[in-house]
């Protein structure tokens, strides 16, 4: 195995800020929130992690579910807050927020590419708009002293690939990192991602530029380094429930060897983990102890438990009796009930598998 200290793949600074590991978590709503991202730390150890995208609309207008958002823990440093928006303004004061929360750096959504977003002429609908897009990227470096940086698709459809100039004036307006996830909006995540667009854009930059779409395996991680000549990886969804995808990548750039597989117990422990943290986080709180004592636990543990419902039965998707539990587990909402799914989910798992008896 390769000298750790001398890694395959180095990491790259975004302004003062250093990443050593070339992996990064990418922004996912409703997935990459500060419950989440502790796990994927402590599991996957990515280099750098960014929130899921924060509305700097709602946060002009103080919106206690979005302000919950811009949380950020000691522990999963260096974090950047991604911020989406259409004014430059609104979009400078939400940076400054987001820097004042602790941001080591604020991200900017130029690639979402859902409706309800681009409406409002933000997300995606900025690769359109590129003096917009421009205003929005100077205002945001000019309000804020830590690094900005960008998150781009290739461009609105295919008749026009506008991340190259795009790169070059927000590279030139001060940014410090461009990512590309290589799809068009109008795309949204159908087909296979582009990664020559990645190559293509490499050319336009000298800032470090991330790679982004369909990385699920260290293999995908190599061969994207080495194909586009990017700085890093940014992986999203293999990431859901399974920071140990993460880990095998992160390990892979190091140059260390793969980690151990998880085992069964490693994913339910890590289930019920991720319910507890997600509790303290509903809660506001650093922890479940203190959640569990406040006077509208019962609430909180409901809200918390059904924002799971998605991401829990990921956990052991595919094992023996995991589909016999699916429903139940994407109804769940208690703590305690999580608890029964998934001990009834190990009986059933062991009397469909069971151990071979001892001869
Ligand atoms: C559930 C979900 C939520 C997402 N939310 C965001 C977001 O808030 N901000 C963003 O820039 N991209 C968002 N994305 C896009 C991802 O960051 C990433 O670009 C995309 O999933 C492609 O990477 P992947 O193939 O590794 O998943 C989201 C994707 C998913 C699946």
């Amino acid at each position: 195995m390769t000298n750790p200290d001398n890694p395959p793949f180095p990491g790259f600074k975004v302004g003062s800020v250093p990443v050593t590991i070339p992996l990064v978590l990418a922004p996912m709503e409703d997935v990459s929130n500060l419950a989440f991202r502790l796990i994927a730390k402590r599991i996957g150890q990515p280099g750098l992690m960014f929130t899921e995208f924060v509305s700097a609309m709602a946060i002009h207008y103080n919106a206690s579910k979005t302000l919950k958002k811009l949380r950020v823990h000691q522990d999963e440093r260096p974090l950047g807050i991604q911020i989406f928006g259409a004014d430059p303004e609104i979009m400078a004061n939400t940076a400054k927020l987001a820097e004042e929360m602790g941001a080591d750096i604020v991200d900017i959504n130029m690639g979402c590419w859902v409706p309800k977003v681009c409406k409002t002429g933000s997300g995606a609908a900025l690769l359109k708009d590129p003096d917009t897009a421009e205003k929005i990227v100077q205002a945001v470096v000019k309000a804020v002293k830590v690094p900005v940086t960008v998150k781009v698709r290739a461009g609105w459809d295919y008749s026009l690939f506008a991340a190259p100039e795009l790169a070059k004036r927000f590279q030139g307006a001060g940014i410090q990192m461009l990512t590309l996830h290589a799809r068009f909006a109008k795309q949204g995540f159908e087909g296979e991602a582009d990664w020559k667009l990645i190559h293509d854009l490499r050319k336009s930059v000298t800032i470090p530029l991330i790679g982004n779409g369909d990385v699920k395996t260290p293999e995908d991680a190599v061969r994207m380094m080495s194909e586009t000549g990017c700085d890093g990886v940014m992986v999203g969804r293999a990431a859901i429930s399974n920071p140990w995808a993460l880990a095998r990548i992160s390990a892979r750039l190091r140059g260390l060897e793969a980690p151990a597989e998880p085992t069964i117990q490693d994913r339910i422990q890590t289930a019920t983990e991720h319910a507890r943290l997600m509790i303290a986080y509903e809660a506001g709180l650093d922890s479940f102890e203190e959640a569990k004592d406040a006077h509208d636990y019962p609430q909180t543990e409901i809200r918390a438990l059904r924002a799971l419902r998605g991401q829990l039965p990921l956990y052991i998707k595919g094992e023996p009796g995991a589909s016999q539990v699916r429903g139940r587990l994407s109804r769940v909402s208690s703590l305690p009930e999580l608890e029964t799914i998934l001990q009834d989910f190990m009986e059933l798992r062991q009397k469909a598998d069971p151990e071979p008896c001892p001869a």
